[in-house]
């Protein structure tokens, strides 16, 4: 249960009972300082909800716990987490490359300058423009299926995404590394993917696995590796083992690290890694007031922010670490309901609240991934705005009008 919040507090975010209970009770629970509460309360009040709020320094935190354990292996952050460019731009002045997943992706890297080996091509099914976008950067591509080597351009530079064939410890949404999964090559033509992508004239830099999201058990990346080290004796040494991402939020880096290096010795090969949310979730609330009570079968707290705002609760049934930023003692349990015309439409469940007023301020932690950037003009709901504390404040996108959402229409 998470406890009201009393002025001047630093907010700390809980994974809530029910999360904590699901991953085993061995598991200590997370938690990680972000920013001040007060500071949380002067941002509503001054750019209003619902609104992203990022801090800086949690994200040169995450940056560097990320070095702290990988070393010098190239890090492509998966800009699908979150794509905003100054969240972009703060991290490649950290040395971090992109891992892009769509044409629109593709461009916001052009635009922050990005090239070369900093740029990645993934997607299962790349159109004609990501090749040639892909290419006029010098990205390397991340070859999915066996077709894809008649379609790269000319002399392009590869990589072989593999299917592990292993269910792992996820949403089944999340999970991609499954046998029954869209993505990857299987593991009994992946040498030949590397050999047919040589044989046409290409640079076939080495293999790459990622195996989902959220993933909780550390076992799922040892077997993942291990079952790409196993290929070894087929494909001879490479360049390059691109290991993913998919870290919890409280993942072993150090251990997973240690598997990815281990993996990639069998091939004479240097680590990557892709992480998205490991990177952004932490730094990220997404603060949204409540704008009344209700009781039918249950009772509701109604909030300003939903599924157009933070779909992850409705998609995957995420839970997200819920705070309360008033004070008060008639402590009662509330499901979050979102203002959307859809029954799904809430971001949290047996919430407990001490009582809530109209206006008061609720954080909802662990959102700066695939938070703003799933955010969606359903409803002709203008998408949030994002600020980013440093120091201060900064406007980092601004509040969209209904006038943005209708602008591209006849
Ligand atoms: C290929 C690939 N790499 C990396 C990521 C990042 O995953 P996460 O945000 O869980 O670290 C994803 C996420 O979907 C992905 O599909």
């Amino acid at each position: 249960m998470l406890s009201g919040f009393l002025p001047g507090d630093r907010i700390v975010y809980r994974r809530t009972f029910i999360e904590c209970a699901s991953r085993g009770a061995s598991r200590p629970p997370y938690d990680r300082a972000v920013i001040a509460s007060d500071l949380l309360l002067d941002a509503a009040e001054r750019f209003g909800t619902p609104l992203y709020v990022y801090d800086a320094a949690e994200l040169d935190a995450a940056v560097g716990r990320v070095r702290a354990a990988f070393g010098h292996a190239r890090v492509s952050y998966a800009m699908k987490a979150n794509s905003n460019l100054t969240v972009l731009r703060r991290l490649q002045a950290r040395g971090i490359g992109f891992e892009c997943v769509s044409l629109g992706e593709l461009h916001r890297a052009r635009e922050v300058g990005a090239r070369g080996d900093d740029v990645l091509v993934n997607g299962p099914a790349k159109s004609a423009e990501e090749y040639t976008l892909g290419a006029a950067l010098g990205a390397t591509f991340i070859v999915d299926r066996e077709e894809e080597v008649a379609l790269l351009p000319p002399r392009s530079r590869a990589l072989v995404r593999v299917n592990p064939a292993l269910d792992v410890s996820t949403h089944d949404h999340l999970a991609t590394g499954a046998a029954i999964s869209k993505f990857g090559v299987r593991l009994d033509v992946a040498a030949d993917v590397l050999a047919a992508l040589r044989a046409a004239g290409h640079d076939a830099r080495g293999l790459h696995v990622h195996i989902g999201s959220a993933i909780r058990d550390a076992a799922d990346f040892e077997r993942a590796f291990a079952r790409l080290a196993d290929l070894a004796p087929l494909t001879g040494p490479l360049e390059v083992l691109d290991v993913g991402g998919g870290w919890s939020l409280d993942a072993d880096l150090h251990g997973i690290a240690a598997r990815a290096r281990e993996a990639a010795s069998a091939f004479g090969a240097q680590v990557w890694v892709e992480p998205g949310r490991y990177l952004v979730a932490g730094a990220g609330a997404l603060l949204t007031r409540v704008v009344g009570l209700k009781r039918t079968g249950r009772s509701f707290a109604l909030i300003d922010a939903g599924m157009t705002e933070l779909l992850r609760p409705m998609l995957y049934g995420a839970q997200h670490p819920v705070q309360a930023l008033w004070s008060g003692a008639d402590v009662q349990t509330y499901d979050l309901a979102g203002p959307a015309c859809e029954s799904g439409d809430l971001l949290a469940r047996d919430v407990r609240l001490p009582e809530p007023h109209v206006g008061a301020v609720i954080a909802v932690g662990e959102a700066g991934a695939y938070g703003a950037s799933m955010s969606s003009t359903y409803l002709t709901r203008s998408r949030p705005m994002e600020v980013l504390w440093d120091g201060e404040w900064s406007v980092i996108r601004r509040r969209e009008t209904p006038q943005d959402l209708w602008a591209t229409e006849v």
